[in-house]
């Protein structure tokens, strides 16, 4: 029999910017990793503005740069019914992280939140563990938010790597 498998949430604001390309990046790191069929990755935002858009055509652009195609996202938003659907919800950013506190004041809810840059060791290590907003820059931001995403979908990747083995789930 096969185990269910872990779900994870990726947040931001708008789900068009960063979360997407965190799902894209994430998604492809665990098919590398061969976890494709263990963690299930999906995004949502906290916002409601962009729901049914594909993402920003500055994270399509900066995901193609990098061999990533993002052209199959769709924007969501978050809601308080979600957090039984998710192992893990991982936020961009701290006002992410605030509106999802304020979505589920008690941690009865679900699934486990955390910044998505905790898992960077070279972040976790400075303290600074936003990834910052680069809807209203330019295409550098997008460059910037990018590798950010990367390095720590690499962390999040190792880590679920060595709990998915250990756990045998
Ligand atoms: P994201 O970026 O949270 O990374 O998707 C944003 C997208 C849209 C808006 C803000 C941030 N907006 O205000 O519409």
């Amino acid at each position: 029999m096969t185990s269910p498998p872990y779900r994870i949430c990726l947040v931001c604001l708008g789900n068009i910017c960063r979360s997407p390309m965190a799902e894209v990046v994430l998604r492809h790191r665990l098919g590398k990793a061969g976890l494709k069929d263990r963690v299930q990755v999906e995004s949502a935002g906290t916002g409601g503005w962009h729901v049914g858009e594909p993402a920003d055509a500055r994270a399509l652009a900066a995901l193609r740069e990098r061999g990533y195609d993002g052209s199959g996202h769709r924007a969501s938003r978050f809601d308080a019914s979600m957090f039984e659907r998710y192992d893990l919800v991982l936020v961009m950013d701290r006002d992410n992280l605030a509106e999802l506190h304020r979505l589920a004041p008690t941690p009865a809810a679900g699934a486990d939140v955390r910044m998505l840059r905790s898992y960077d060791p070279r972040a976790a290590a400075s303290g600074e563990l936003d990834i910052p907003d680069p809807y209203y820059g330019g295409a550098d931001g997008f460059s910037h938010v990018l590798t950010l995403v990367e390095r720590a979908a690499d962390g999040l990747v190792d880590q679920l790597a060595a709990t998915l083995r250990d756990t045998g789930t």
